[in-house]
């Protein structure tokens, strides 16, 4: 709890009835003023405790939710998860759960579970229709190598690489999100630590260049002047020309969609840790001030920045703040801001008091998450996602490591 106490020294002059009203009396008088709670309190031990002993029950309770070779994706109106395949660029994320939760309890249950959605996902490191097999296979595979060192994931994560490679475009000097028009998104940035990882550890090194040049592309195309970014870019891929910039998941086209906003703290972020590249700092830093000077009082962003004002569909995406909050820790460790502490230690306590689903019957860990505002399915507007419980339980570990 940080208090400011402030000692201030008041004077003020009174007229006197009692001595004829001729006479000024001065009366000085000391008075402290206390006043307190002027920045955020960090969140207490005991409540990250608490929401660490919910969030492995949560998980342990998954396994009667869950079953072999499916994967949660988000809730739906029953409060219970949507399961997917494999294929979804959402897989990876329920593993890595997994392996946090055994990471943050030692519960050798969910080291099972762990192993066994990471296994289900082996088909998935030869994918190369999407660029999703960097949130696929690194949040699983990746994650499970760093806990256990199981050596037979390091292949997995360096065929997954290789995989990934496949949709650079020496043109354009990125790598193709999605298929048809050569379109980038921002979360592509998320994408580029299997890259750096890979090259550190026994695969190309071309990939570490691919890498470094998606990030500086992004920089050039996604970011704008004031910190704020598009979603979508359109690039010829033949001269690498910038086609068109748009939206899929934000308001408008030039609006900031807020869990893009996020992707791109948190990416730019792990690229300085990765390269030491002071450019990278610097453009997390100008995301990070754009992100935090648009955030409500409990720090938990509306889906979009730019939302019209009493716009109808105005909800929270609670999965936004948890990338962010995640992302804002580590790059709190390079540039040591009480801003960037403030808001680390409200969106805790905002999602530790009002986003964490307390109730055993409901699937998932933090709720009010927007998967696409825009989609005509309500179940995509409200409701817990896998990745914003990932993120979730990646800062409980980050701040644990405090
Ligand atoms: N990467 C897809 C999303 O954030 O919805």
């Amino acid at each position: 709890m940080k208090v400011s106490i402030y000692l201030t020294n008041f004077g003020c002059f009174m007229k006197s009835d009692l001595l004829n009203n001729s006479i000024k009396i001065l009366v000085i008088n000391f008075l402290i003023i206390i006043i307190s709670c002027s920045s955020p309190s960090e969140p207490q031990p005991q409540d990250i405790e608490i929401a660490k002993a919910l969030a492995i029950k949560k998980l342990l309770l998954s396994s009667f939710d869950v079953p072999e070779n499916q994967y949660p994706i988000f809730t739906n109106s029953t409060k219970k998860w949507v399961l997917t395949t494999s294929t979804s660029w959402t897989s990876g994320f329920y593993p890595g759960c997994l392996w946090y939760g055994y990471k943050l309890s030692g519960n050798a249950q969910l080291k099972n579970m762990a192993e066994q959605f990471t296994q289900g996902l082996f088909e998935e490191q030869y994918t190369t229709s999407h660029h999703d097999v960097g949130f696929m296979i690194f949040n699983s595979y990746g994650l499970g190598y760093k806990i256990t060192g199981n050596e037979s994931y390091k292949n997995v994560i360096l065929q997954a690489a290789k995989s990934l490679s496949t949709r650079f475009n020496e043109n354009v000097g990125c790598i193709q999100s999605w298929n048809g028009e050569f379109q980038v998104i921002i979360d592509n940035m998320m994408n580029l630590e299997l890259l750096f990882w890979a090259s550190k550890n026994g695969g190309d090194s071309t990939y570490y260049k691919m890498a470094v040049s998606h990030a500086n592309k992004t920089i050039q195309n996604h970011i704008r002047e004031d910190g704020s970014s598009f979603h979508v870019v359109h690039y010829d891929p033949e001269t690498g020309d910038v086609m068109r910039k748009r939206t899929a998941q934000g308001y408008s086209d030039n609006s900031t969609w807020a869990r893009g906003q996020a992707w791109g703290i948190y990416g730019f972020t792990m690229c300085y840790r990765e390269t030491g590249n002071i450019e990278y700092l610097n453009t997390a830093v100008k995301m990070a001030d754009y992100y935090i000077s648009h955030l409500p009082e409990d720090s938990i962003p509306y889906w979009d920045f730019n939302l019209p004002e009493n716009y109808e569909r105005d909800f929270k995406d609670a999965s936004a703040a948890t990338i962010a909050l995640s992302g804002l820790i580590e790059l709190n460790s390079y540039v040591n801001s009480s801003t960037y502490e403030n808001v680390i230690n409200n969106t805790f306590n905002s999602l530790i008091n009002y986003y964490i689903i307390t109730e055993s019957s409901k699937s998932g860990i933090i709720d009010h998450c927007a998967y696409h505002a825009n989609d005509p399915n309500p179940d995509y507007w409200d409701s817990a996602t896998i990745w914003g419980d990932y993120y979730f339980l990646e800062a409980l570990d980050r701040i644990n490591a405090d």
